[in-house]
């Protein structure tokens, strides 16, 4: 897909990889980005193809809304996203819901409001922004962000599926750990978040359906076809 001349929506666009998508998207000569957020007044600066719209993940009433004031959209980003920290075990099942009502049930409203639009328009591409933790649970990261993004891995696939056959492609992009407020305090090796939007649309130019953007998700998704024990030996003691 050719991102010049594209109209594009990035939920989450006001900080972190959102933020990065936008600036990408006008560097590669996108005509419009719709800033899809919670706060559009936190979008700042704005470049005249800007255009701030109001969509929160939980509120299906704004993506309907959303959806009928971008009908131009042929790009959309799905990165918007939290991460509650919950534990399985030892946290509430609130908090797990959570996870998942904004990753998956959050990512795939959008997806069912804008699917129409970007079929009318002739096709174009959806990116949804994954983890590596869509593929491994850790003793760091949370159970409960993993399975919601475990879960929005497979949404992905699912409509990938689904939309086959209206020139829509579904791309999910994978990475362990970028520099944004999300993985702020933590000690780990991080992407810059500019590179995250770089490689998942330098995937979209060139057709790719999943985007690995650093090794530790080329070694997940590599370690998936062995025994697990390669990953989870850590877990169990050894
Ligand atoms: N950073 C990492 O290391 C990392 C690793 C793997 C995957 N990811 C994924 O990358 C994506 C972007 O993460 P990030 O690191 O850029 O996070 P971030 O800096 O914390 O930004 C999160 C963005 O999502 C928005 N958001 C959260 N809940 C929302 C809702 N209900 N409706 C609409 N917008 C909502 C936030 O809006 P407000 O400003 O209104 O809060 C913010 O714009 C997420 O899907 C995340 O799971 C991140």
């Amino acid at each position: 897909m050719d991102i010049a001349g594209s109209t594009a929506l990035v939920t989450g666009a006001n900080r972190g990889i959102g933020r990065r998508f936008v600036e990408q998207l006008l560097e590669r000569g996108a005509e419009k980005v719709y800033a899809a957020v919670r706060r559009p007044e936190s979008v700042g600066d704005l470049d005249p193809r800007i255009t701030p719209l109001y969509l929160d993940l939980l509120d299906e009433k704004s993506i309907s809304e959303a959806a009928e004031a971008a009908r131009d959209v042929t790009l959309l980003v799905n990165n918007a996203g939290i991460s509650t920290g919950a534990r399985l075990l030892g946290d509430g099942l609130d908090m797990v819901r959570q996870d998942l009502e904004t990753h998956l049930f959050g990512t795939l409203r959008v997806i069912r409001a804008f699917a129409p639009a970007l079929a009318a328009n002739g096709g174009g591409a959806i990116v949804n922004v994954l983890s590596v933790l869509s593929w491994v649970a850790t003793p760091e990261g949370s159970g409960s962000y993993s399975v919601a993004k475990a879960a929005e891995w497979g949404m992905t696939n699912g409509v990938r599926v689904e939309l086959a056959g209206q020139k829509i492609l579904v791309q999910g992009v994978h990475l362990a750990a970028a520099d944004t407020d999300m993985m702020a305090g933590r000690d780990v090796p991080k992407a810059d978040p500019a590179d995250v939007a770089r490689a998942a649309l330098d995937g979209v130019q060139a057709g790719a359906l999943e985007v690995l953007v650093d090794d530790a998700s080329r070694f997940v998704k590599s370690a998936l076809a062995g025994d697990p024990a390669r990953m989870y030996s850590r877990s169990s003691g050894d």
